[in-house]
């Protein structure tokens, strides 16, 4: 098999779409880099003492895990002095971090979770990266929060690493889905999946159903009928999938088809889902619907939400387009 690097993909995609610009091509590959070096801390475990809790909270009020922090400055220190961006905003930083003025700054701005799934850390469970691209606005001066505040169908690039039995990174720049796996030996990053498909159709769903007693009726008449099998209005059996691992349930979505679900519920008003729209909800649409998936937050498009704050959150069902549809079909009833 002849093996095409994330570098020579790069290079071959910029020729054949123009979507990837010398400048965007260091940042993803920065980023892939970063995430190779998380991998590497994430794959030491006890070893490198990196797992357990750390002393802090975030802005989302959630303990941090040692990790989390880890790859946050993983990124944050791959991603500062490289000329490539403007600003970087993460889940695990109240407000968004400038480029130092020591360094130069570019036309990108990127977001991400740097740990996604921070309650499987301490189980050898699989756990990622996602990270989002957008371009600076126009005549930008001093990056603000108001800069960010961009629809996910403006997104240049998104992506996600998974740290599972294989290291892989999956990525769109907007002509679909390729995932390249992590070759550990020679510390490369190697294309193994193109233009990754999802299913339209699909018999599992993820969802927390401990929430059950919490959702609003569209979730709960649509997941009792997946439940109810083939002798219920569905006529069909569905399994059932929960890895809480975002990144980890959306690849097996992406391998196989699906439907992920975290849905608002009756607790909080004030807090619509768990899931933060900039940097988990709106890259993992951009990636879901350019492999023929669809992500809405129960009424409309993920990717066409205007948000309002950084830290966002938002209702999430998306993967397979059908069953999307059927669920998204019970709340605009
Ligand atoms: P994070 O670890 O970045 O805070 O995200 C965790 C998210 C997501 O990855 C996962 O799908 C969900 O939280 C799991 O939620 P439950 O704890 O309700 O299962
Ligand atoms: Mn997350
Ligand atoms: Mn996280």
């Amino acid at each position: 098999m002849k093996r095409i690097s994330l570098t020579q993909y790069l290079v071959e995609e910029q020729r054949l779409h123009n979507t990837i610009p010398a400048e965007l091509r260091l940042l993803i590959e920065v980023v892939a880099r970063a995430c190779k070096t998380i991998s590497h801390s994430v794959g030491k475990g006890a070893l490198g003492e990196v797992l357990g809790t750390a002393e802090t909270e975030n802005v989302q009020g959630e303990v941090q895990k040692k990790l989390d922090i880890i790859s946050n400055e993983i990124l944050l220190e791959a991603n500062e002095w490289g000329g490539h961006l403007a600003a970087m905003a993460s889940e695990e930083m109240e407000s968004i971090h400038p480029i130092p003025n020591r360094y130069p700054k570019g036309e990108y701005m990127l977001l991400f979770d740097p740990l996604d799934g921070s309650s499987n850390i301490d189980v050898n469970v699989s756990i990622g990266t996602i990270f989002s691209v957008l371009k600076a606005p126009e005549g930008m001066g001093e990056p603000t929060e108001a800069d960010f505040m961009q629809a996910g169908s403006k997104q240049v690039a998104a992506g996600y690493a998974v740290y599972g039995p294989q290291t892989m990174l999956v990525l769109t720049t907007g002509h679909g889905v390729n995932c390249f796996t992590l070759d550990r030996e020679m510390g490369s990053w190697v294309l193994t999946q193109r233009d990754m498909q999802i299913p339209a159709k699909t018999k599992e769903f993820a969802i927390n159903m401990s929430n059950m007693r919490h959702w609003h009726p569209p979730v709960k008449r649509y997941v009792e009928e997946l439940l109810a099998g083939d002798t219920g209005p569905r006529g069909t059996n569905f399994n059932m999938r929960w890895i809480a691992s975002m990144v980890a349930d959306v690849h097996r979505i992406l391998n196989r088809g699906g439907i992920f679900m975290y849905p608002a519920d009756l607790r909080d008003t004030s807090m619509p889902g768990k899931l933060r729209l900039m940097y988990e909800a709106n890259p993992m649409a951009f990636i879901v619907e350019q492999a023929g998936g669809a992500a809405t937050d129960g009424k409309q498009r993920i990717l066409d939400i205007e948000p309002h704050k950084l830290h966002q959150r938002v209702p999430v069902f998306l993967g397979s387009r059908d069953e999307v549809a059927v669920v998204t079909g019970y709340h605009q009833g």
